[in-house]
């Protein structure tokens, strides 16, 4: 089949992508090898940043953020049994909003299936072949075995951090920048009201512990763990006491855990998003710490970078916007790597941690909470740095 835009992945980066590029009177594809409940269920951040719920609503592609969704205006850091509230419209002008990725999933899913989106499930990328010329193609297989090739003007990788799009970019497997982390986190979702108004980070001589929100009656948690550990070897008992054993200083409403999972830490940067006519967006071309919620917010801020490229380029013949991609979006990339790095060491407990190291870190914690300029730089990443203006 032959398209304009190929895109492989339909999560938040590659759907958004497909709907601002209908707008645009540009035809796509979007291939997943999911299928659309697999898709639309599985659990993922729940943060998302004043910019994205701009983009989403301005676009037409979500509804529900203000109804469904809940603003918060500040977060609380919490260490050494106190907390410390960060707030954020004081000093960014911005907040954030509670409103979970597969929210956005199914609103995205359900505006590109009402506007005729060709988007296809059950099929599973190959490979990409081509990319520097004018019809780089996808090589995918559907859901009966049999081979599907797009040919398009341009192909996007959206497929997430263990892309099939990334080599044709990269020309290796795992070519980029990356650190590892000596630990995880371990998720629950349980029924109870909130713990607390605002989400709170704390660190404790424990680990850290991230005490967040899905509604009034189901609550999102996590406690910082050994990457090895099984989900399945902790009672529902312990796993409340791991939890609040990690946030001194307030009380956990307890109630039924129905989901637990234990999500690896990873900092991932692409050497290179793009070649010729295949760019990497998302998690395909990088991924952060969970701690601070950039993941999905980043991708989006690169489908915004990218669309408006795609736009010169296939609407005017102007490479210029493309050319510049790369270097436009790493600026936040990195910005954002950076933040997540930080937020991630400034809270966890690292296994080797030593008493210097515990007492610098109280330090550093108060550096922040105890500054105006400290409290805004925190203030300022987490609501998200300007976002190219749409148009
Ligand atoms: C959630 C996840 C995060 O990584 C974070 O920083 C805040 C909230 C969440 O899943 O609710």
């Amino acid at each position: 089949i032959r398209t304009r835009v190929a895109i492989v992945g339909a999560g938040p980066a590659g759907l958004l992508l497909s709907h601002l590029l209908a707008k645009a009177g540009i035809e796509s594809v979007v291939i997943d090898q999911r299928t659309r409940e697999e898709i639309e269920t599985t659990i993922r951040a729940g943060i998302l940043e004043q910019g994205t719920v701009d983009i989403l609503e301005s676009s037409g592609a979500s509804t529900r953020v203000r109804t469904v969704g809940n603003r918060h205006d500040g977060i609380e850091l919490r260490f050494e049994g106190e907390g410390h509230r960060i707030d954020f419209p004081s000093v960014t002008g911005r907040a954030v909003w509670l409103y979970p990725q597969h929210e956005v999933l199914k609103d995205l899913v359900a505006v590109r299936l009402a506007e005729g989106q060709d988007l296809r499930l059950g099929v599973t990328a190959e490979r990409v072949e081509d990319a520097e010329t004018d019809h780089p193609r996808v090589i995918a297989v559907d859901a009966d075995g049999q081979l599907l090739e797009i040919e398009a003007e341009f192909v996007v990788g959206s497929d997430g951090s263990r892309s099939v799009v990334r080599p044709a970019v990269t020309e290796s497997a795992t070519g980029g920048y990356f650190r590892e982390y000596p630990f995880a986190w371990f998720g629950i979702l349980c029924e109870a009201p909130p713990s607390s108004k605002e989400l709170i980070y704390s660190n404790s001589a424990n680990g850290f512990a991230l005490i967040s929100q899905r509604n009034a009656t189901v609550q999102r948690m996590y406690f910082q763990c050994d990457p090895e550990v099984d989900p399945a070897s902790y009672s529902e008992e312990q796993l409340w006491h791991e939890l609040q054993v990690r946030v001194p200083g307030t009380t956990l409403n307890q109630g039924p855990i129905f989901q637990r999972d234990v999500l690896r830490f990873r900092s991932f940067v692409a050497h290179e998003l793009l070649r010729g006519r295949v760019a990497l967006i998302g998690d395909a071309a990088h991924t952060v710490p969970p701690t601070g919620a950039k993941g999905m917010n980043l991708a989006i801020a690169d489908v915004i970078v990218l669309e408006r490229a795609l736009r010169a380029l296939l609407l005017e013949n102007d490479a210029r916007l493309i050319e510049a991609f790369p270097e436009t979006a790493l600026n936040r990339i990195w910005k954002a790597q950076h933040f997540s790095w930080w937020m991630t060491s400034m809270l966890h407990v690292a296994p080797d941690a030593t008493d210097f190291d515990r007492k610098r870190q109280i330090g550093e914690l108060r550096s922040v909470v105890e500054s105006e300029a400290g409290k805004t730089y925190l203030a300022e990443a987490y609501t998200g740095w300007p976002l190219p203006q749409a148009g």
